[in-house]
């Protein structure tokens, strides 16, 4: 047996007698099912405990998941494995704690209220690898570092300093942001996880067995921001939103580091290095990604083309280089040029 806890905002006003529906519902297929737990609200916040064999409530909670009248769904913990119930009594003990004359329920549901306005900001802030392991009950505090085989992919904004010096503030932050959104979404869609946020950058991980899917996070997000480019007019700065990616695969060290109060769980070696060095050789090339050896190594690449050798900095062996054949990852001006062109936009 299994059971998730998780918070979430209701996606429009709810009147009590519409919760009480919900209850309803969910009692009754509850007890049919052998699912138990507590459903609470607090003006706009559920907060639901469920419990049961997994698979039924696996299928439940898919269905639960998608209702759409909540919305922002954070798990809190996942407890697997477990031998007892801890709520046997209650098909789903609904309480809309707004009703209750209990005063001492008023500190409970504030409680609540402060603990989904602090879990939406802090989601959006931590590495979601932390997320995962809190909310299955471990303590990423604990984790040893590990050797592990992974993809890394480093993705970055193409003159990004240019337009900082030009353009307002508010604007660049736009790019940024239209930037990421896109490059995000690929990344989680193809089943990366993006580690860090850099600037005008990211470090996403992948799964040395998903490697091939980095590719395609790639390709996406090089078709998208080609498409974009191409739907606004000359002047104006989105038409020269670029970015390149460099990908590589081999052994990393995985877990945390800084100091006892401040933590960063990071990925460190070569491989994060030649990653973040190729990404900076795009620039050079005209094509959106770069990769190396390591990353042919995985096998089932489509459209692959070698682009020449190479030998970071502080390295002595060279390195043959791959892009893709694709014409969405060929940029269309050379960077010395895309540099000038955002020069002159701001004139
Ligand atoms: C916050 C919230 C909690 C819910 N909890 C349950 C539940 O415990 N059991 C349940 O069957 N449905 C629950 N529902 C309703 C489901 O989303 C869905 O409407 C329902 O399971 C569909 O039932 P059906 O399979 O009989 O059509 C909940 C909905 C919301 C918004």
């Amino acid at each position: 047996m299994k059971r998730v806890t998780y918070i979430s905002r209701f996606s429009r006003h709810l009147t009590g007698k519409e919760i009480q529906k919900i209850a309803e519902l969910s009692i009754r297929n509850n007890e049919r099912d052998g699912l138990t737990g507590v459903l609470f609200t607090y003006k706009d916040v559920f907060y639901q405990i469920i419990e049961g064999p997994d698979e039924t409530l696996d299928a439940r909670l898919s269905k639960i998941f998608a209702d759409d009248r909540h919305r922002d769904l954070f798990v809190l913990k996942v407890e697997l494995n477990l031998e007892t119930r801890a709520y046997s009594d209650w098909a789903m003990k609904t309480v809309i704690l707004d009703d209750s004359q209990d005063f001492l329920m008023r500190p409970v549901s504030e409680m609540l209220g402060s603990i989904t306005d602090t879990w939406m900001i802090l989601e959006k802030y931590t590495p979601e690898k932390i997320l995962r392991s809190i909310q299955l009950g471990e303590n990423p505090l604990e984790e040893k570092v590990m050797h592990v085989t992974k993809t890394i992919l480093f993705g970055d904004l193409f003159g990004s300093t240019t337009f900082s010096e030009k353009l307002e503030s508010s604007l660049v932050f736009d790019m940024l942001e239209t930037f990421f959104s896109i490059a995000i979404e690929s990344i989680h869609s193809h089943g990366g996880t993006v580690s860090k946020l850099l600037g005008d950058g990211l470090m996403a991980v992948f799964n040395a067995d998903e490697t091939a899917a980095s590719l395609e996070a790639v390709r996406q997000i090089s078709a998208k921001l080609k498409s974009l480019r191409a739907s606004r007019s000359a002047n104006d700065p989105f038409s020269l939103l670029f970015a390149g990616f460099g990908i590589s695969t081999g052994k990393v060290l995985e877990g945390n580091v800084g100091s006892v109060s401040r933590k960063d769980y990071t990925y460190l070696g070569d491989t994060v290095n030649t990653a973040a060095r190729l990404q900076a050789v795009t620039r050079k090339v005209g094509r959106s990604v770069i990769f190396d050896e390591s990353v042919l190594a995985a096998g089932n690449l489509s459209n692959v083309q070698p682009i020449g050798r190479y030998v970071p900095r502080g390295k002595d062996t060279e390195l043959r280089l791959y892009s893709l054949t694709d014409l969405a990852v060929r940029l269309e001006l050379p960077y010395d040029e895309l540099k000038a062109r955002i020069r002159d936009l701001a004139q």
